[in-house]
């Protein structure tokens, strides 16, 4: 029975367990020359820009002992009007697994529904889950427990938002997201989490309110892809939830800054803070690497 990865609930909180142990063990090189993949091909379906998630999966991919294919939409039939059921069987046919980014999460279902293969959520414009593993990976490195840690979200109440809502609430983690009304994470992200959480998920307007008792910062751009049109309104709205040194004199000693990037130096983060003593967020961003082989050897190795 073939498993998809399209939001953190698809995974239980002992499989990330799990799951970041062997991140931990890849990254640490012990069995570097170990291919798990051997023989197998995957697919690479983007229809928005991408720098990390697109080269860390195929260097990833690479390093499993597989074969990555990048598929352009402009330049498969799906951009031709092929539906998504029809290339979701065909593709099933000669690959192994499927990494798609694009903007409705429905089409990631609707794919995930016709496809016989694993269905890998690369970024849709509700869940970012690979990025919430990534975090995850992160935080236990910087502060060694996931348990009781207390994350402040300040910002735009967004796709990298809702996955790492659900990371927290499936963790045991606290988090708090500050954001303009309005702004705020998906309603039915919010009240699933809430229902499964052991942990606190608390919304509220005052950035220095949530830096305040946080072990952990996270911001992310205030525009994200496909909302350029909204993009003035959604900046000033936004002006007052920059991390920046004032926030952080409100922090603990300690405190963790991450951001999934790409980042807008001087909106959302000053340069002070993302290249400060703080920050972790190029470790952050190398850590996507290690837990997507850790995600695609769990969810391919064991596979005929
Ligand atoms: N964080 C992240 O997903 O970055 P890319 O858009 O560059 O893939
Ligand atoms: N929220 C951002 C994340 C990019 C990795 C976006 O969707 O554009």
């Amino acid at each position: 029975m073939k498993r998809d990865f399209l939001t953190l609930w698809d995974l239980s909180s002992e499989e990330v367990d799990t799951l970041l142990k062997r991140a931990g063990e890849m990254k640490s090189g012990i069995d570097a020359n170990k291919c798990p993949l051997i023989g197998k091909s995957i697919g690479l379906l983007f229809e928005k820009a991408s720098t990390r998630t697109r080269v860390s999966f195929e260097v990833g991919i690479y390093q499993l002992g597989a074969h990555p294919i990048y598929l352009n939409p402009n330049e498969i039939q799906l951009g031709r009007g092929e539906t998504i059921p029809d290339t979701a069987r065909t593709l099933s046919r000669y690959l192994n697994a499927v990494v798609i980014r694009t903007f409705g999460h429905d089409l990631l279902d609707k794919f995930a529904s016709c496809s016989s293969i694993p269905v890998i959520n690369g970024l849709s414009d509700l869940h970012h889950p690979c990025q919430a593993l990534g975090d995850l990976m992160t935080i236990l490195e910087k502060k060694g427990r996931l348990k009781d840690i207390h994350i402040a979200y300040i910002g735009d109440g967004n796709n990298v938002a809702n996955s790492l809502i659900e990371a927290a609430s499936l963790m045991g983690m606290n988090i708090t997201i500050a954001c303009p009304e309005g702004y705020e994470p998906d309603p039915d992200v919010l009240e699933r989490a809430r229902a499964s959480a052991k942990s606190e998920i608390i919304i509220l307007r005052e950035p220095k309110e949530a830096a305040g008792r946080a072990d952990v910062i996270y911001t992310d751009v205030w525009v994200s892809m496909g909302q350029e049109k909204e993009s003035e309104e959604k900046k000033k709205r936004l002006k007052n939830y920059q991390i920046n040194s004032n926030i952080l004199s409100c922090a603990k000693k300690d405190v963790v800054v991450l951001h999934c990037l790409p980042a807008h130096r001087g909106e959302e983060i000053t340069d002070e803070v993302m290249d400060g003593p703080h920050s972790a967020i190029f470790d952050q961003a190398e850590n996507r690497l290690h837990v997507q082989k850790a995600l695609l050897e769990m969810l391919l190795a064991k596979d005929s």
